[in-house]
């Protein structure tokens, strides 16, 4: 995975820093705000703001830093959005994360990259981790029953359902597809009581689809040593401890990482060449790809755990896609997740 523009930018001979070796060398992120919407205080209080503060400190000290952060334009929301305002999902992606940079901008957030996921770099690196995947054979194909829409005519992705919460004493009756936000658990769409199509209210059924899972249960093991001993030697926030251990307790699954959708990173195989990827499989990677956009050297950042500490600021909800399923990115050796 190199320079997919070919060459140094102008950026990459003035300003671009690498870590630097006998240096205190420290990455840091803070959650992708989704493209969709303008950005709310609760963005920038929730992650960005700790985070900036956390790099100026940083600065003042004299560490070599770098703070990476752009908006997560794929996914059902944006394709939602499009429809919405008749045009295509890039052209509203262009527009909202112009609006984000402006913000950002004005409230003098320093980060040394705003970027953005609709990337042919995404692609790159998305595609180059799902390879690897394959590889170690931490995936597996399935078929799965989704919700499908006669009316509408399409899969309904996961947040285009709502129904009743079937957690027992919760029973809220606007949960979402993909989880409930009155008692926080994660669903599948399947699991909804009464579940109704958000765009004509009619109810979906049952279908057949095809879909890649990732093993959670395979790397069961690894995953606890990593994170039983890096939650203390990153000093995790006790936020992301307690989520990511009543992860593990309520026991590992395989996670499905392909959607029925057209706006996403293509799967790069045949038999899936009408999916792509979850959005929540290639948000985490947006990362990565932003700094590879920032220098073509970004693995000097991501993958020398020696050498460099990487700090992540994110929402609570979020904790769990950082700490359990992108363990398999195998980057993150030195990581601290603070929400
Ligand atoms: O909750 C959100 O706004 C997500 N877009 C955060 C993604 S964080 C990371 F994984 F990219
Ligand atoms: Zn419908």
């Amino acid at each position: 995975m190199g320079d997919i523009s070919g060459g140094l930018s102008v950026k990459d001979k003035k300003t671009t820093k690498l870590p630097i070796s006998g240096k205190r060398n420290i990455l840091i992120t803070s959650a992708l705000p989704y493209v969709n919407n303008v950005p709310h205080l609760g963005n920038i209080i929730g992650s960005v703001l700790s985070a900036d503060v956390f790099a100026r400190y940083c600065r003042l000290r004299g560490y070599n830093i770098i703070y990476m952060c752009g908006t997560d334009e794929y996914g059902t929301a944006t394709e939602t959005k499009a429809l919405e305002e008749n045009c295509t999902p890039q052209q509203i992606c262009d527009k909202y994360h112009a609006i984000h940079k402006e913000v950002y901008q004005w409230f003098n957030i320093s980060f040394d990259e705003f970027g953005r996921t609709s990337t042919p770099q995404q692609t790159e690196v998305c595609q180059a981790i799902f390879k690897k995947l394959m590889e170690n054979n931490w995936l597996s194909e399935n078929t799965m029953q989704q919700l499908y829409c006669d009316t509408c005519e399409r899969f309904l992705a996961d947040r285009h359902v709502e129904g009743n919460c079937p957690t027992p004493g919760c029973n809220y009756d606007s949960a979402r597809g993909d989880q409930c936000e009155n008692c926080g658990k994660l669903l599948n769409p399947t699991e909804l009581l009464d579940p109704r199509c958000k765009v004509c209210r009619s109810t979906p059924r049952i279908r057949d689809t095809n879909h890649l899972f990732l093993e959670l249960p395979l790397l069961k093991d690894k995953l606890e040593e990593y994170i039983n001993s890096m939650s203390v030697a990153g000093g995790w926030s006790q936020n992301a401890v307690q989520t990511t251990f009543s992860w593990l307790k309520e026991g590992l699954k395989p996670r499905c990482i392909t959607r029925d959708l057209k706006w996403g990173v293509p799967v790069p195989l045949e038999r899936f060449e009408d999916k792509v990827f979850y959005v929540w499989f290639d948000a985490p990677i947006g990362y990565v790809s932003i700094t590879s956009c920032y220098t073509h050297e970004w693995e000097k950042w991501w993958k020398n755990p020696e050498n460099v500490e990487l700090y992540q600021f994110m929402g609570k909800d979020n904790v769990p896609f950082h700490t359990v399923s992108t363990k398999f990115l195998n980057m993150n050796k030195n990581m601290r997740h603070m929400c």
